[in-house]
């Protein structure tokens, strides 16, 4: 442990150090099976270990001696408030009175001490794959300012997501192209019509123009149509698209290893969550939709240029290079800028998540003022990169305008030359022109397909790291232990730990714990002295450095730890609830909440010694407890902690190790 030697975590005191009033930190393991007390022989149990380990927290309140008490529901100590309601624990699971080994006073025998020999830091988490990884890139990271990993593979990755709407894609691309084709025919027939009215002044002239005119109403009507379904078509596949991708980020991101999480900030999850996938989604979506429509025309448009006037669309094409290469520089730039810029975003949701979850802290502090500067000077950063990406769109659009203009111009100053000659017919002319209009108009949506692209590349760097983020952890796979010869025999073998947050501040150093099947301990030590993080380690939310841990003998690295974790109920020091129902909170312990029944609830709710509490809100089990359990008193939230707790494993909450911490 890190803690010098006078305070060394220790297992079972007698009640000495537990003056009244004084705040004792305590971890508690309860493991009931049909043994004598105090029992130290290892893996001998003859049922599943139970486990408890009660913190301040949980029994705050109570002065210390009753927080003492509150372990040891077998004592006979369980006479106060949340000793009676725990004691009644001891109805469901049994253990004979007086069995509370660690509890039971000066006489009660004592449990193996954690070893402490004080190797060097240093050689303690040498080696390790958890200190390796190193501490999280800081805010001002300047890899945050790198430009975004280019290239084609993020460009397949983007359309990899599009890969399963492929039908509905295509299908809509069929429609595209109906449309385009039918609203790029338009300037050839309008170009025959105008030849017509000068050419052909008959007497049925006006017949043949009414026709004609109502013909083409008729086709453009099937292009209307045609391009409606499309719309609707790339709509629905691109939201689909977007679902998908938030559904395997939030699933991606819940598989990481705890030590992700101590590292990266919720709020910049977040941010990843709603407005990256949103920028991602909609450059694959509409834009990919409104690209596809743009390329298709202009590239519908040039051919029918080159039908009309392969020699005034020759001439024409040779303006369109130097615009590329403008297109090409801007497209780079607004990538590198959009990812700083989500990066930015993704720091001032944080800020903004942390104050408003906290608001009563901040509050009571009275520090609305300093926290609203400093949002303020964060969205600031924000606005300044939006003002570049102003600067940079406004050029680039100021530039592509130009030029389609100056192409328009071009053309009819090279077409009025051709027609003086008489290459070409005024009808011609006006095709090409409308034609070129098109390509024009065709070409600024390209640009804009083009610059959402690159947002969208520049939003999706972070977006793969996460998504392809291997977790450090295994997340469900290992061995399962036979439920009929599980014990819950719990060993600690020369464990060295530290923190992968803070790998230079070893947390365990050469620790070593045995906790047999059948026996309630608790582990005793100052604040900070590791107990939590015992549970931490045998939960596998961490690895050891060093050492093993073993559950009935087997390694716990070998085992499942979805199973493992199924097997330990626990009540954390600050138990969270999520925002729901009471009833809500506590069905979510067992393994399927949806089959959990209200008797099931209240039946847990009482050994929780939570029902009083509970009956006297006017909605009962369906009182909303608010974000975090906010609307329930710190008590209150540890009872439905409790309740939750006993819930797992097997809605009887009856085969299943317990942990307070
Ligand atoms: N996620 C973490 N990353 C880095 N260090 C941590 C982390 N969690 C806890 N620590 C550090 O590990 C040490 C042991 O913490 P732990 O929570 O196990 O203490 P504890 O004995 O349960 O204390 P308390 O009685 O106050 O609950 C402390 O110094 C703490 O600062
Ligand atoms: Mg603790």
């Amino acid at each position: 442990m890190r803690c010098p030697p006078a305070w060394q975590l220790r297992l079972l005191p007698p009640w000495g150090p537990a003056a009244p009033g004084r705040l004792l930190p305590v971890a508690c393991v309860w493991a009931p099976a049909g043994r004598a007390p105090g029992s130290l022989s290892p893996l001998a149990g003859l049922r599943p270990a139970r486990l408890w380990g009660a913190g301040q927290a949980l029994l705050g309140g109570f002065g210390a001696p009753r927080r003492w008490r509150s372990c040891c529901w077998g004592g006979g100590l369980g006479g106060s408030r949340g000793g009676a309601g725990l004691a009644r624990l001891l109805g469901l699971w049994a253990p004979a009175p007086g069995r509370c080994g660690a509890f039971a006073g000066p006489g009660a025998p004592r449990l193996p001490r954690a070893g402490f020999p004080g190797r060097p830091a240093a050689t303690a988490w040498a080696g390790s794959e958890a200190w390796r990884r190193g501490p999280a890139a800081p805010p001002g990271d300047d890899r945050r300012l790198r430009p975004a990993a280019a290239g084609l593979s993020e460009a397949r990755k983007l359309l990899g997501l599009a890969y399963p709407e492929r039908w509905r894609l295509a299908a809509a691309v069929g429609f595209l192209t109906m449309s385009s084709v039918i609203s790029m025919s338009a300037p050839f027939f309008l170009g025959k019509i105008i030849d017509v009215i000068y050419t052909n002044p008959t007497v049925d002239y006006s017949d043949n123009l009414t026709r004609l005119c109502l013909g083409l109403s008729g086709v453009f009507l099937c292009g209307a149509a045609a391009n409606a379904i499309r719309v609707y078509l790339m709509q629905t596949s691109g939201q689909r698209i977007v679902n998908r991708l938030r559904t395997s980020l939030f699933s991606s991101i819940l598989r990481q290893e705890v030590a992700f999480f101590d590292k990266t900030r919720t709020g910049e999850l977040i941010n990843r969550l709603s407005s990256d996938t949103a920028l991602l989604g909609r450059s694959v979506t509409e834009n990919l939709s409104d690209g596809l429509r743009a390329g298709a025309q202009a590239s519908v448009g040039v051919s029918m240029m080159f039908f009309v006037s392969p020699n005034l669309a020759t001439f024409v094409l040779s303006l369109v290079p130097p615009v590329s290469i403008i297109a090409v520089i801007y497209g780079r730039y607004l990538r590198k800028l959009t990812k700083v810029t989500q990066d930015s975003l993704a720091q001032a949701t944080q800020l903004a998540e942390e104050r408003i979850g906290n608001v009563r802290t901040v509050r009571a502090f009275g520090k609305e003022m300093t926290e609203i500067e400093k949002y303020a000077s964060k969205v600031d950063y924000v606005m300044q990169l939006a003002r570049k990406e102003a600067f940079a769109r406004a050029g680039f659009f100021g530039a592509t305008g130009l030029s389609g203009n100056l192409i328009v111009l071009s053309v009819l100053y090279k077409g009025g030359l051709l027609m003086g000659s008489a290459h070409m017919t005024v009808g011609e002319l006006s095709s090409f022109l409308m034609y070129a209009f098109w390509v024009g108009v065709s070409i600024g949506g390209l640009s804009s397909f083009y610059s959402e692209l690159m947002k969208g590349l520049g939003a999706g760097a972070r977006l793969w790291e996460l998504l392809e983020r291997e977790p450090k952890l295994p997340f469900n796979e290992g061995v399962i232990l036979n439920e009929k010869s599980f014990q819950g025999a719990l060993e600690f073998k020369n464990v060295h730990f530290t923190y992968p947050a803070r790998p230079d501040v070893p947390i365990f150093q050469d620790f070593s714990l045995s906790i047999p099947s059948g026996s309630v301990t608790a582990l005793v030590g100052p604040s900070g002295s590791g107990k939590s993080t015992v549970l931490s380690l045998l939960l596998r939310l961490y690895d050891p450095v060093s050492g093993t841990i073993s559950l009935d003998g087997h390694d716990i690295r070998q085992l499942n730890p979805v199973w493992l974790r199924s097997k330990i109920g626990t009540v954390s020091q600050e138990p969270i609830l999520f925002s729901g129902s009471i009833a809500e909170n506590i069905a979510y312990g067992a393994d399927n909440p949806s089959s959990v029944t209200d008797e099931q609830v209240q039946r847990v709710a009482e050994v929780a010694n939570a029902v009083a509490f509970i009956r006297n809100f006017p909605q009962g089990f369906n009182t909303v407890v608010g974000e975090k359990g906010v609307l329930l008193s710190g008590g209150q939230k540890q009872r439905i902690a409790i309740a939750r707790a006993l819930l797992k494993g097997d809605s009887s909450g009856e085969r299943i190790p317990k942990f307070f911490s």
